[in-house]
């Protein structure tokens, strides 16, 4: 495995790689505190791609001022080792003022889209999201590139901008990876407490609890929230909240078409949930 952090290395690099044009290359980028997500998404590229190429990349302009930038899990060795493992072959690993210079040029998020649900609980968190995906997508230039669905409103918006701005990269939508007891993976999962990773199970099982309510045909948003929130309590909850895959809000769920996803705070900690439908 190659690891690079200079941006104009890896270019340099993956066309000597890269070659023949037939070749395919994948891409996962990450922030690296790789989990059971990130390896399920290395494995889907593995098997999908000639080449695999998995960035790590705590990219600051995501974040907002009063965030966990500063304290957001680190593993630099573990996480090698794991990319090592998966069988990854360029590993990019970049500094910050690599990646960013002074006087920066901006892509903002969407004003509708991009300003709700998790955008409303951080405004402007998925301008720098896009901002550096677009950056990275052109460093790697792939054929396809893997995101986890846990982040469904970023993946969302990746899916969207690649559409509108004629990018002819694939985006590959990953199903999020549980613990046994249906505790999403998270990086930030780092953070809970034993106390508090018990009560963060009411999040999944809020999502459960309406995935069995849709089966028994009650599809009316309302009361599925309702019965949501009550599960949740007394966790302090961002938003409950049925979509379709629009992100569009919606009166009834719509099997094949919606998303229901949970936003909520356990002690300090942020952690977002959801289902497709
Ligand atoms: O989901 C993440 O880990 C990050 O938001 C991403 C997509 C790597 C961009 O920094």
């Amino acid at each position: 495995m190659k690891i690079i952090s200079s941006p104009l290395e890896l270019k340099e690099y993956l066309k000597t790689l890269c070659g023949d044009p037939e070749k395919k290359v994948g891409f996962v980028p990450t922030m690296g505190a790789l989990h059971e997500g990130h390896i399920s998404l290395i494995k889907k590229a593995r098997g999908e791609n000639e080449v695999l190429v998995v960035s790590i990349f705590l990219n600051p302009t995501q974040f907002l001022a009063g965030e966990d930038l500063d304290k957001y899990p680190r593993r630099d060795e573990a996480d090698k080792k794991i990319c090592e493992l998966g069988g990854v072959d360029v590993l990019f690993f970049p500094h910050a003022k690599d990646m960013y210079g002074e006087d920066e040029v901006s892509l903002l998020a969407p004003k509708v889209r991009g300003y709700v649900l998790e955008g409303t609980s951080r405004p402007g968190h998925f301008n720098g999201v896009l901002t550096v995906i677009m950056k990275l997508l052109h460093l790697v230039n792939p054929h396809k590139a893997y995101f986890g669905k846990k982040d469904a409103q970023q993946l969302n918006l990746i899916q969207l901008m690649v559409k509108q701005m004629f990018m002819d990269v694939i985006v590959v939508p990953v199903d999020t990876v549980r613990e046994k007891d249906g505790l999403a993976l998270s990086s930030r999962n780092a953070y809970l407490s034993s106390q508090e990773r018990q009560e963060a199970l009411k999040i999944s099982a809020s999502l459960y609890l309406a995935g069995k309510m849709v089966s028994k045909n009650v599809l009316t948003t309302k009361e599925i929230v309702h019965a949501m929130r009550e599960t949740l309590a007394p966790l302090e909850i961002s938003y409950v909240a049925i979509v379709n895959r629009d992100f569009e809000y919606i009166e009834k769920v719509e099997i094949g078409n919606s998303i229901i996803l949970v936003e909520a705070k356990v002690g300090t900690t942020r952690l977002l949930d959801n289902i497709w439908l």
